[in-house]
């Protein structure tokens, strides 16, 4: 809906929806992951995982959200993390995110800063911000669910995330506390026990068809927001640019599972993009490329698939299309050659 023309107060209202709705699927599934707790049906899943790589996919997502508050956030992950550990990485990611986020929600100015240190058989995460503190007082309770200091941005939220950080951290044999002082800013720590895997394992185990790592070359900011949004609820790291070129300085310098590719941007269309992205590539290479594309012509599927491109999505999408069709291709081109695809 926001993609198409609207007037100024329907794009208000529907930007307000959105923004309801993404607030009450985050409530929901915090409620539900509460729900499981409690009923002793969360389960971890330890795999082994890459600190580093983990690190960064969050500080790619919290880097865009401090953009837009005008807060810096830095990583600052100490040179000497184990290359490999076991543990339940997407539970790690989920407290990483949730303190990350209280941080840079609360913070008015200044920064947030994600620190990652090796201790004694395992990590230690700091997440230090710039913003308001916490009362003493107060500190203790927050951890518990419901709870939030009184102030402007209290409606923003269910006070439930400290508590299901809390719930996880102790599920993972850890620890979790917080230090902080009236106008000094806030420091939340947790420690976890983590070993480190007997042999390296194959680093393709742990971001299996669950976690995928995605770059999406889209030009409309709000559509961008969308699929963005859709994705990172699966759980998939996103990085966005709007323009073809820096796809292809993206794809130069890290790898990735997947790109969803919009066919109408600005300068370089969709089509020689993936041109391109398939020229560079060597043998045996292949990386899935999905058209995202408002257009409604019978003949762009078939250009599309000429160009290279191994799925094709109409937008409006819906994050059931985009997972099936990840699964489709991430399952299929990475291994097998490519052969063509009937169209369905
Ligand atoms: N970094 C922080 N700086 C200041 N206050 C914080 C910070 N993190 C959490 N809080 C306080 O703890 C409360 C509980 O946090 P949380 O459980 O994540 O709930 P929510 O974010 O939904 O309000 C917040 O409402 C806020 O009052
Ligand atoms: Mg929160």
């Amino acid at each position: 809906l926001l993609s198409t023309p609207l007037n100024p107060l329907q794009h208000d209202y529907t930007q307000a929806m959105q923004r309801s709705g993404t607030m009450l699927l985050k409530l929901l599934n915090d409620a539900l992951d509460l729900a499981r707790i409690e009923a002793g049906r969360l389960e971890l899943e330890p795999v082994a995982f890459e600190p580093r790589q983990l690190l960064e996919e969050v500080a790619q997502l919290e880097q865009g959200l401090a953009h837009a508050r005008g807060l810096r956030f830095v990583l600052d992950a100490a040179a000497d993390l184990p290359p490999q550990l076991l543990g339940d990485a997407l539970r790690i990611k989920q407290v990483l995110l949730n303190l990350a986020n209280n941080a840079l929600k609360f913070t008015e100015q200044g920064s947030v800063t994600l620190r990652a240190q090796r201790i004694d058989g395992g990590l230690q995460f700091s997440i230090i911000d710039t913003g308001p503190g916490i009362p003493e007082a107060s500190q203790a309770r927050l951890f518990q669910r419901f709870e939030q200091v009184e102030g402007p941005q209290r409606r923003a939220g269910s006070g439930l995330g400290l508590a299901i950080c809390r719930e996880l951290v102790d599920m993972m044999g850890g620890s979790i506390e917080l230090e902080s002082r009236l106008a000094h800013g806030s420091t939340f720590r947790v420690r976890l026990p983590l070993a480190e895997p007997p042999a390296p394992l194959p680093t393709a185990v742990p971001s299996s068809d669950r976690c995928y790592r995605l770059l999406l070359v889209e030009d409309d900011t709000i559509v961008a927001a969308v699929i963005r949004g859709l994705l990172e609820r699966e759980r998939h790291a996103v990085v966005h640019v709007v323009n073809g070129l820096a796809a292809l300085a993206e794809l130069a310098q890290s790898s990735f599972d997947a790109v969803l590719l919009d066919l109408d941007l600005p300068g370089v269309d969709g089509f020689q993009i993936a041109r391109l992205i398939r020229q560079r590539e060597h043998r045996q290479q292949h990386l899935p490329i999905i058209a995202v594309t408002a257009r409604s012509g019978n003949k762009d599927e078939a250009m599309a698939r000429d160009a290279g491109m191994d799925g094709f999505l109409h937008k409006p999408l819906t994050g059931e299309q985009l997972s099936q069709a990840l699964a489709r291709v991430i399952g299929s081109t990475s291994t097998a050659p490519v052969v063509p695809q009937e169209t369905d």
